[in-house]
């Protein structure tokens, strides 16, 4: 039996168990000091104000959208080559989604069609870094509309220099298992806005208040915090890690008639995915990585417009049609690396 390469794995040791256990015994397992030390630090590695942690990143991405006030009537921007998450925090607030076409060789959201799509009643643009490379940060913040930069796929990642995150009038995170570091499920929202952040930290929980509104249950527990907390000191690592697997990958496949991943001087890429497009038909491509060990994907699943039966999405439908993701993450041993470029060469060429 042929053993199967994993597309992701996180990347856990003995020490991230023996700090959970210490948290377990302690009896607090619930939100408290471990969850406000793992804020901070998120805060400091930012160089913002304050950070909010939450139980995931789309209940992040709710949080902000109220936080900015966010609600029916109002026009919130996203690309469409992305998971189904971000809409959905979009339709929690009764919000109108408005999907952005994308750069087919960044994979981020193609600043032309969002700047073509702005319209007086757009009220923010969710902004992820897809894959782990900085989308037109820049450009976008130009434009003057509310940014909520999605790192879910992009912590640790730099634009010219800083952290993502560290730009957009909020900025949300993911640390889902397959994450580059990860809580297991669990989320953040972080802002040079102290406002903003008291906004989100009121609507996290709903113990112990004065007045009435609906608020949520978003809370983060002091486990999850803990393996946070050990994961973040050790984040520096796993992306040298993947930079380095994602150079073996590229040395590998440079002679295929494939696109490979794009990195520029001002953008610092961390590897969450290692994603190339080629001209084969991909069901066929994905099958025979499959029958050799390797699991391969498309690293969107669905496009946002194909779910809601829309069309006039060109660089996305080439992207869904054309984009496929290898196998990288720190565990990756050096021979799986190896046969995973092997598997590309006979399958790509
Ligand atoms: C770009 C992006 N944003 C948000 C999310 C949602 O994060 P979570 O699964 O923690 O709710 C994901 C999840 O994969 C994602 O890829």
């Amino acid at each position: 039996m042929t053993l199967m390469i994993p597309h992701s794995r996180p990347t856990i040791d003995k020490k991230d168990a023996e700090l959970l256990s210490d948290v377990l015994l302690s009896g607090n397992i619930a939100q408290g000091e471990k969850v406000a030390e793992f804020e901070r630090q998120m805060a400091r590695f930012l160089g913002l104000k304050g950070c909010v942690a939450t139980s995931s990143g789309t209940a992040a991405l709710h949080l902000s959208l109220i936080a900015l006030g966010v609600g029916e009537g109002d026009q919130v921007l996203l690309p469409t080559y992305v998971c189904a998450a971000l809409l959905n925090a979009v339709n929690y607030v009764r919000a109108t989604p408005v999907l952005v076409d994308i750069n087919p060789q960044s994979f981020n959201l193609d600043v032309h069609d969002l700047n073509a799509k702005l319209t007086p009643k757009s009220k923010a643009v969710i902004l992820p870094h897809m894959f782990g490379l900085p989308a037109d940060i820049d450009e976008i913040m130009a434009l003057g509309i509310p940014v909520i930069e999605d790192c879910a796929q992009a912590v640790g990642a730099t634009f010219q220099g800083r952290p993502v995150g560290s730009f957009g009038m909020l900025a949300v995170f993911s640390f889902y298992a397959t994450k580059i570091m990860t809580t297991g499920e669990g989320g953040m929202v972080a802002s040079h806005s102290e406002d903003l952040l008291e906004k989100v930290k009121d609507l996290r929980e709903y113990d112990e208040k004065n007045d009435y509104r609906v608020r949520f249950n978003y809370k983060m527990s002091d486990l999850q915090a803990a393996l946070g907390l050990s994961q973040l000191a050790r984040l520096a690592d796993f992306i040298t890690h993947r930079r380095k697997i994602a150079s073996l990958h590229s040395a590998g496949l440079k002679r295929l008639p494939v696109d490979l991943p794009q990195e520029s001087e001002d953008r610092r890429h961390i590897f969450f995915r290692y994603v190339i497009r080629t001209k084969k038909p991909l069901a066929a491509i994905l099958r025979s990585f499959q029958q050799r060990g390797v699991c391969c994907r498309r690293p969107v699943y669905k496009p946002l417009h194909r779910l809601l039966g829309l069309s006039g999405f060109h660089w996305a439908e080439e992207v869904a049609e054309s984009a496929l993701s290898l196998p990288i993450y720190p565990s990756l041993k050096d021979e799986e690396t190896e046969k995973i470029v092997e598997a590309a060469q006979e399958i790509l060429r």
